[in-house]
Formats: structure tokens, C-alpha cells, sequence
């Protein structure tokens, strides 16, 4: 769907943020930067707003913020629906897909076999290429390329290890009932080796879209890793919301945990999963499926991406972390509205101050947040006249605090639960970086530290923002931008 002015019957249709145009949408797949372009595949049900019959959806970006939909790429057969995967430019043409001049793009996808004859009722890894630059697909003859005779084995990412010459292709995919991460080696991306199993019992559940990636450490950590230092940061679904990380060296063929370093969580948000990074980029970027096990009051659609997030390794009190920052792409639409620095509230003032009001319900809003005697204080965005989402430090708690409870529709049972996340203040002070949408809430704090992404359902017109104290004073810095496509600079 072409980001564009929004429908008055879809109040909720994001500007900022890919939708599908129509029906359900999970899992960013095959996610590749080629020729100036972004490619975004998607978990598609075209035929309905619930998940089944799923397929690989397509939209691409010049510049990750609008999106255009195009037809199918991988459509689902009546014996197999294509679950979640990677894609890559085979430069080299090392499968023979393409040809030397023209290299082919390669998807790794799973097939998800129904009732085939062989494989019914399994799991396993395909192959489907493009000689056109992504436009049209088409499957390996030679389908399944890794089988490993399992009924829950899938999600591979697919990335080139080592330099150009005498390096080699990995595969991470997952035995997911089992919370094992399978790596795979190939010279051809269509003949693969198991090279190793990794699982981790910090992490249980059911391991789903497994990444693997390396990062330069920005400075000192634990566990002896000093700034400059490359990591390997496995990044796994656990089949709740949120999405967690475990931070390691990798070989080309093994992958070993820093016991050092704690496992942590790339988002918090109850609203964030299957996350991945794109191939073909020199810096991380990650994009999330924003929806759960919910039905949004969103119509004809469910399901939204996060916005892009670049990703770092940062020493956070000493211990190395990985932390998100919203992809500088966004600064580009940005124009500000109002800026206010030392806004008392709270205390013998009133408890909540209105800072301004954005042109639409897309707006980036930056405060740093003094909580001094409060109990509680921060900021309130996509304000209308009876709702808004409040983003603050518990003081008592220590911990920030996203309360959707009267940000307009309440979804579902649990919905209206407050997110706590444990955070510090840094010189006394909490920093926000909040993006919003019109039914999304993407909350940074700390510089990227800690990230906490929901949906809400504003009314319409939520384009408010307000500081806000409780049980005491807090002086609060806010800076509202409105973030539009419009906006984009060259
Ligand atoms: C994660 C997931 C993947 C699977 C896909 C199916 O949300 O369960 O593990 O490939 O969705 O749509």
C-alpha cells in the first residue's frame, strides 16, 4: 500500500509504517537491499484477515518509509504454504540460478508441506530465485534443499561468510519445538551441510526466525570485549511477544555464547516479533511484525512492520547490550512543531501540561525527564479528547512505564496492563525517543537501551502530546516533530 494520504475509512492505516493493502500480514521475510531498492517480503494470507494459506507477500522502498505492495511473490500450492526466510543476491552466481552476468536473487524459504506425498506434514528448507531483480519467482526444481525429516524445522536466514573468494554461504534455521538453533553450510545455497547445533537454556520456549550478524562493539564490555572489538549477536523469537538476543563469536560454522554477556531483549513491546535484518546493507537494520494473537480493529487488514530500527552493541554499566536507534531515514521527514525545555509539572503546578500538537497522528517526540520529587512523570502522546498513552519513569520502581490502558480501544483482555521495563536514569535524567503512527507507539529510551513497541487505537485526532507528574514535581524537555513522507528531503 502506497503510503499516501490516509482513507477516512481506515483510520488506523499506517503512513509511516508498511501495511498490506488488504488481509493478514505476519513475518518480514527476505529482507535485501539491491540496486537502491529495499525489499520487504512479508507472511501473507492474500485471501483472508487471518493467518492460513500462507505466502510470501512483496513491497519495496527507496527509502524504508513508503512502501509500494506488489503482486504475490511466492505463492502458497495445495501442498505447501511458504513460511518464513531470507533472501540474497548470489553475486557470483554460485547456484547457477542466474548467469554470470545477470546474478540471480535467491530465497531461502520454508516449505510447510500439507498433504504432500512425500513430505506431508513436514518442515523444510527451499529454494526460489529471481532473474529480474525480485520482480517474479520462481521454485527450485530440485525442492526441499535441507530436510532434515522434522515436523517443526524452519525459518532460515541466509547470509555469505568470509570474503568473496574462499568464503562460504550459512544458513540459521531452528528445530523450534526443540529451542535449537541448526547451522547450515553451502558453497551453492542449493547442496547443505549441518555444521553444528546451538541452543541455550537462558532461552527457552519455542525458538522461531532465527538472525545471526556480526557488530562492531562500541566500547568496553564484560566477558573481556573492548570497543572495536566484532561480536556475534543471535537474535531469536521465543514464541511470546518481545524478541531476545544472546551476544557470541561465530567461526562460519559454530556459534558460541559470551557466557559473560546476559541475554537480553530487543524490544519489550508487547507488540513486536519475528523481527530480522536486511542483507545487503553495510549497517544493521531491523524491521519487526507489529501484531500478536489479536484481532486489531483494523479493517480490511491485520498487521503492520515496525518502523526501521539501526542496530548497535553499546557497553551499558559495563555490560555490553544491544541497543536500537530509529534509522536516520526517519530524521529526514521530520519537521518540528514545538520545543519546550524546563516545563515544571506536577507539584504545586498543574499535574499535566499540554506541549502541542502535531498536524497528524504521525509525530517523533523527544524528552528528557527529570523525575525529581514525582512518583511518577513523563509524557502523554496521541492525546485526543478522552485518550492517550503514557510514557514514564516509576521512580519508586525504577522502571519505564508505557500505560496504554486509556489510549482508545482497548484490543484485548490485557491490553490495558502497563508495560514496566527496568531502566536507569542517566545524570538524573530519563531520555525518550518516541515515534508514533496511527495505531502504533514505538517507545526508545536511553539512547535505544531499552525498546518498547505497541499497538493503540487512538480516536481520531489524537495528535496531542502533553508532559505529565504525579505524586510530586518533575521538570521535563520535550521536542514534537510531525514525521510525515511528505516531509522527505533529498
Ligand atoms: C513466526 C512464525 C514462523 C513461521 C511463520 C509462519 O511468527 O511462526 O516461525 O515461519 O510464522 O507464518
Amino acid at each position: 500500500m502506497p503510503t499516501s494520504e490516509p482513507a477516512a475509512t481506515e483510520p488506523y492505516r499506517p503512513r509511516l509504517h508498511f501495511s498490506p493493502a488488504r488481509n493478514w500480514m505476519n513475518d518480514p521475510n527476505g529482507l535485501l537491499f539491491h540496486d537502491g531498492t529495499y525489499h520487504l517480503f512479508f507472511q501473507h494470507n492474500p485471501g483472508a484477515p487471518e493467518w492460513g494459506d500462507i505466502a510470501w507477500g512483496h513491497a519495496t522502498s527507496s527509502d524504508l518509509l513508503t512502501w509500494t505492495e506488489h503482486p504475490v511473490a511466492i505463492p502458497a500450492t495445495e501442498h505447501e504454504m511458504i513460511f518464513s526466510g531470507s533472501a540474497v543476491v548470489d553475486a557470483a552466481n554460485t547456484s547457477g540460478l542466474g548467469s554470470a552476468g545477470a546474478p540471480p536473487l535467491v530465497a531461502l524459504y520454508t516449505s510447510a508441506y500439507r498433504d504432500h506425498p512425500v513430505h506431508g506434514g513436514k518442515q523444510a528448507q527451499s529454494v526460489a530465485f529471481s532473474t529480474d531483480g525480485g520482480r517474479t519467482w520462481e521454485k527450485f526444481a530440485g525442492n526441499p534443499v535441507d530436510d532434515r525429516d522434522r515436523t517443526d524445522y524452519r525459518d532460515p536466514k541466509v547470509f555469505w561468510f568470509g570474503p568473496p573468494e574462499g568464503g562460504h554461504w550459512v544458513m540459521v534455521a531452528v528445530d523450534a519445538d526443540a529451542s535449537r538453533l541448526v547451522v547450515n553450510v553451502s558453497d551453492d545455497l542449493l547442496a547443505w551441510r549441518t555444521a553444528s547445533t546451538f541452543t541455550d537454556p537462558r532461552l527457552p520456549g519455542m525458538w522461531e526466525c532465527p538472525d545471526l550478524f556480526p557488530l562492531v562493539a562500541e566500547a568496553s564490555g564484560a566477558g573481556g570485549v573492548a570497543g572495536g572489538d566484532v561480536r556475534w549477536v543471535l537474535v531469536l523469537s521465543t514464541g511470546g511477544p518481545g524478541q531476545h538476543y544472546v551476544v557470541g563469536d561465530f567461526d562460519g560454522g559454530h556459534f558460541v555464547a559470551d557466557a559473560a554477556v546476559p541475554t537480553g531483549r530487543v524490544d519489550h513491546g508487547a507488540d513486536l516479533y519475528a523481527a530480522a535484518t536486511f542483507n545487503g546493507l553495510d549497517r544493521r537494520v531491523l524491521i519487526g511484525w507489529m501484531g500478536q494473537a489479536f484481532r486489531a480493529p483494523t479493517s480490511p487488514w491485520q498487521g503492520i512492520m515496525s518502523a526501521p530500527r539501526d542496530l548497535a552493541l553499546r557497553a551499558v554499566n559495563g555490560v555490553l547490550r544491544l541497543v536500537s536507534r530509529f534509522s536516520p531515514e526517519l530524521d529526514r521527514a521530520e519537521r518540528e512543531v514545538v520545543s519546550v525545555d524546563g516545563l515544571a509539572v506536577g507539584g504545586d503546578g498543574a499535574g499535566a501540561v499540554v506541549v502541542g500538537r502535531g498536524a497528524a497522528l504521525q509525530q517523533r517526540v523527544r524528552a528528557r525527564i527529570v523525575p525529581g520529587s514525582a512518583a511518577f512523570a513523563g509524557i502523554r502522546v496521541l492525546v485526543g479528547e478522552s485518550c492517550g498513552t503514557r510514557i514514564g519513569y516509576d521512580r519508586a520502581a525504577g522502571e519505564l512505564v508505557l500505560d496504554r490502558s486509556a489510549s482508545g480501544i482497548v484490543a484485548h483482555d490485557g491490553f490495558a496492563t502497563p508495560r514496566r521495563v527496568p531502566v536507569r536514569l542517566v545524570d538524573g535524567a530519563l531520555t525518550l525517543d518516541v515515534l508514533t503512527d496511527s495505531m502504533s507507539v514505538e517507545a526508545l529510551a536511553n539512547d535505544g537501551e531499552v525498546v518498547v513497541s505497541e499497538l493503540v487505537f487512538p480516536e481520531p485526532g489524537a495528535v496531542g502530546v502533553e508532559a505529565f507528574a504525579e505524586g510530586g514535581g518533575a521538570v521535563v524537555d520535550v521536542r514534537v516533530s510531525d514525521v510525515l513522507p511528505g516531509l522527505l528531503a533529498d
